[in-house]
């Protein structure tokens, strides 16, 4: 990206408390950021994510997929409707926590990022921290990777380690990787727009 470009218009979708998503949007307000956040999506209306955003002054809109059923495709339609609506031109996945359809992967092909918290490729899935303390591992950490049809498979584009010390637990070991993603994710999300142009 260029001195006179605009910045990225970015959405962020989220399921949950979304500090992850907070830490994006507090990077997009430094003066000459890469991206701005133009939206916060959340497949859940309880979501604590969406309140947060709003305060920030984001627009923050839930699409329910309870109601959806079983038609995952039926909602992601619905979800690349609202995205279209702001001009999304990347996503970033913050704790979102539905795997989505390769159609919706597939519309986002190299523009859609997510945040796993483990040092990926070990560990896809959920439950990564009590899975790094079974296995006796001196560090965790968090990855951010481009999203694929597999899950928690696409390119890497950054990584943090985190040691795991004696005495930690899943809850311990998560609120210390929440950290490093918070200084991850930031950076590169804004690594990735600035590569754009
Ligand atoms: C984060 O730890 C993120 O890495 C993880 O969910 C948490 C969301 O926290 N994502 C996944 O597990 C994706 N499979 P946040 O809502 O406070 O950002």
């Amino acid at each position: 990206m260029n001195a006179v470009s605009q910045p990225v218009r970015v959405a962020i979708l989220i399921s949950g408390g979304g500090s992850n998503m907070a830490a994006l949007i507090d990077r997009a307000t430094v003066p000459g950021a890469a991206f701005e956040v133009v939206l916060v999506l959340s497949n859940d209306p309880e979501a604590g994510g969406l309140a947060v955003a709003k305060a920030k002054g984001v627009t923050a809109v839930a699409v329910d997929h309870r109601p959806f059923g079983k038609d995952r495709a039926a909602h992601e339609a619905a979800l690349q409707t609202e995205l279209e609506a702001k001009d999304v031109q990347v996503v970033a996945l913050a704790g979102y926590m539905r795997v989505l359809t390769p159609w919706l992967v597939g519309r986002w092909e190299g523009r859609m990022l997510n945040i796993h918290p483990s040092l990926l490729p070990k560990y896809p899935g959920l439950d990564t921290h009590a899975r790094a303390l079974a296995a006796g591992d001196a560090e965790a950490g968090c990855t951010i990777h481009l999203v694929t049809e597999g899950v928690d498979e696409g390119p890497i584009l950054a990584q943090r380690a985190v040691p795991i010390v004696p005495g930690d637990t899943a809850a311990t070991l998560a609120q210390r990787v929440l950290q490093a993603e918070h200084a991850l994710y930031p950076q590169a999300l804004s690594d990735f727009c600035q590569s754009l142009v």
